[in-house]
C-alpha cells in the first residue's frame, strides 16, 4: 500500500481549487452571476483527492455533490471567495483557480428590496477584486495556476493572463465552443506555461481533462 501510494502524483501535496460562479447581490432577491456550472472545478477537486493530494475546494454556489474527502468551504461573493483564499494561501502547494469570478459588482447594495416604479433602473457597477492577480502578487513557494475563458483571440489573451497575474500555468478554453463551453460535460483546454511553452489537450470529459492537467502541473513541483 505504501509503495502505491509514493506513487501517487500529488501525494501528500495540498492543492487549493476554487469553483464555480461568484454572485454579487444588489438587493436581498436579485444578483449578478455567470453562467458556471462548477463542474470544471469539481473535476479537478476530485481527481487531485484520486492522485494523493490533501484537497481544499472554495467554491461558489453550485448545485454539485462535494467530491468525498474534500474539505469545503462555501461562499458566495467574490469578496468572500478572496477572504477565504488568502486565508489558504500560505500553506499550499498547488493553488488552480477554477472559479469564474464576477468582474463587476453593484456599486451599492440595498439592504431591502427595491420596489418597481415607472423610472428604468440604472445600476452602478465597480470593479471587484482581482483574487488570482493578488495571489500572483503574494506567490512564494506555490504553483498558481489560472484559467482563461475565452470568445476569441484565445492565446494572445490567455498569455497576457499568464504574464499579468505571474501564473505558472493557464488553462485557456474557447467558451463559445461546442463541447467546452459553461455547464458542458466535456472540455478542451490549451495549457500555455510561463516558460513559452503551449500544449492543446483534447476534447474530453471535465473528468479526463482534469486529470491531464493535474499531471502537467505535477510536473512544475520541485
Ligand atoms: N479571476 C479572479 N478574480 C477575478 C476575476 C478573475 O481570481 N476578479 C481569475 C479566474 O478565476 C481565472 C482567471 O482569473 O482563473 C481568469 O479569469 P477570466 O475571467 O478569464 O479573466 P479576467 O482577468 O477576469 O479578464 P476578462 O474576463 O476580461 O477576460
Ligand atoms: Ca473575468
Amino acid at each position: 500500500d505504501e509503495v502505491k501510494e509514493e506513487k501517487l502524483l500529488l501525494h501528500n501535496k495540498k492543492v487549493l481549487i476554487t469553483a464555480g460562479p461568484t454572485r454579487e447581490l444588489v438587493d436581498p432577491v436579485r444578483y449578478f452571476t455567470n453562467f458556471s456550472s462548477g463542474k470544471m472545478g469539481y473535476a479537478i477537486a476530485k481527481a487531485a483527492k484520486k492522485m494523493g493530494a490533501e484537497v481544499t475546494l472554495i467554491t461558489g454556489p453550485t448545485s454539485l455533490e462535494v467530491p468525498s474527502g474534500v474539505t469545503v468551504k462555501r461562499v458566495v461573493s467574490t469578496q468572500e471567495m478572496h477572504d477565504a483564499v488568502m486565508e489558504e494561501f500560505h500553506n499550499q502547494d498547488i493553488v488552480i483557480k477554477c472559479a469564474a469570478v464576477a468582474d463587476y459588482k453593484p456599486a451599492v447594495r440595498y439592504e431591502s428590496k427595491m420596489k418597481k416604479n415607472k423610472q428604468d433602473w440604472h445600476i452602478e457597477m465597480e470593479k471587484t477584486v482581482d483574487i488570482l492577480e493578488s495571489l500572483g502578487q503574494k506567490k512564494e513557494h506555490q504553483v498558481l495556476v489560472g484559467f482563461a475563458a475565452e470568445t476569441n483571440n484565445l492565446e494572445e489573451y490567455a498569455r497576457r493572463k499568464l504574464e499579468k497575474k505571474n501564473l505558472d500555468l493557464v488553462a485557456a478554453n474557447d467558451v463559445s465552443k461546442e463541447g467546452s463551453g459553461f455547464g458542458s460535460e466535456t472540455n478542451e483546454l490549451v495549457l500555455f506555461g510561463k516558460d513559452g511553452t503551449k500544449k492543446v489537450l483534447p476534447l474530453v470529459s471535465k473528468d479526463k481533462a482534469a486529470e491531464m492537467l493535474l499531471t502537467e502541473v505535477s510536473e512544475l513541483l520541485d
